[in-house]
């Protein structure tokens, strides 16, 4: 042992993987029918890889990402019982035991299903360790009662993977900017794929109006400028915009949600000119929406005062409240440092990046 010691101090790696270390290996190996050989033990390389990150609560966890599944399924464990008082249940108690054992059925039956090495399986690692993830792995859990681990719904991490319309926009440093969005219209277009091409047809002929006044998937309604026609384009929502201010450039943004991308965008354009919010309060702000049929307001799930929607219906306003609307990225030109400032939305999964 100590000369092994010594051989690693003085050759680094090689001091194991080739020379004295790695020939006794391979002695033992043949001795004990193993497998290993001295080319295996030479060509081994340890990888540096980054570390996979979460939150629980206001600590920042840093652990150990694929091949392991220990950072992995210890930040799914944290971001799925960071949604309980736990405290509350106390130490070690029946509740306290139930939620814990039921997070982590959860946690490994993923590991199993989706876990392994990422330079052979696509591991989608932002996705699994992600609080929207957890909240689908929540789904199974139950204040009172076990799920069975074979009843178990196993979260999918790829249902989670870009199925609809994307925005993005790119600055570069001398105020070039674009604003592209895309579309495949509803989640994985037609459903239909491509054999061997890899892509999906969209499902676009629904921005039609089929029938003069007829509404799609959206409830959008359209009259006959928009019917099919041989030749003709679909009446599309997409708002990728650009602004300028004094003929420099201001502000890249754009949303993807249907006819709500319109409604979106335009918020975010308010918040920002009028409002004086910062780009990303301006994104994250709750959002309303109107498409005059169907004559409501839309506003997004628990983020309007009582008070304020109170006040709409006395005016005759008819209010349903929804989910998140749609999803905003955007690039704004920060006059006072002269950054180019990028934000994301909160509601889903975007980016924002600079070099
Ligand atoms: O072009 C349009 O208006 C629609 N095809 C956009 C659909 C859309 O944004 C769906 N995304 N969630």
């Amino acid at each position: 042992m100590y000369s092994t010691l010594k051989r690693i101090a003085r050759h680094g790696a090689k001091g194991f993987y080739e020379g004295k270390t790695a020939e006794l290996i391979v002695q033992a190996m043949k001795k004990n029918n193993g497998l290993i050989t001295l080319a295996d033990l030479r060509d081994y390389r340890a990888i540096e890889r980054s570390p996979v990150r979460g939150f629980f609560h206001d600590y920042e966890i840093i652990s150990m990402g694929p091949p392991s599944s220990g950072g992995i399924c210890l930040i799914q464990a944290l971001n799925i019982l960071k949604n309980y008082d736990l405290k509350s249940f106390g130490w070690n108690s029946s509740q306290y035991l139930h939620f814990l054992a039921e997070a982590l059925k959860n946690v490994y039956a993923v590991r199993a299903h989706y876990l392994g090495d990422a330079d052979f399986v696509n591991v989608p690692i932002d996705t699994l360790i992600s609080d929207k993830f957890a909240q689908k792995m929540s789904e199974n859990i139950h204040f009172d009662r076990a799920v069975p681990a074979t009843e178990l719904s196993v979260a999918n991490p790829f249902q989670f993977e870009g199925n609809h319309t994307t925005h993005y926009n790119i600055v570069d440093k001398n105020g070039m900017a674009v604003a592209v969005t895309y579309t495949i219209n509803s989640g994985y277009g037609s459903k239909a794929a491509v054999d061997g091409a890899g892509f999906l047809l969209n499902n676009e002929m629904d921005d039609f109006a089929i029938k003069s006044g007829n509404a799609n998937i959206y409830k959008i309604v359209s009259f006959s400028p928009n019917l099919i026609e041989p030749g003709k384009r679909m009446l599309s929502s997409m708002s990728p915009t650009i602004i300028r201010k004094n003929g420099k450039f201001f502000m890249a943004v754009g949303a993807m949600g249907g006819p709500k991308i319109i409604t979106s965008t335009l918020q975010t354009i308010l918040n920002v000119i009028v409002f004086d919010m910062s780009l990303q309060e301006a994104i994250n702000a709750p959002r309303i929406h109107h498409q005059w049929l169907p004559d409501k307001i839309y506003v997004e799930k628990m983020f309007f005062s009582l008070d304020v929607l109170d006040k709409l219906r006395a005016k005759g306003h008819t209010i349903e409240t929804m989910g998140y609307h749609s999803e905003v990225t955007a690039i704004l030109f920060d006059k006072e440092t002269g950054e180019l400032i990028g934000a994301p939305d909160f509601r889903w999964n975007g980016k924002a990046s600079g070099f």
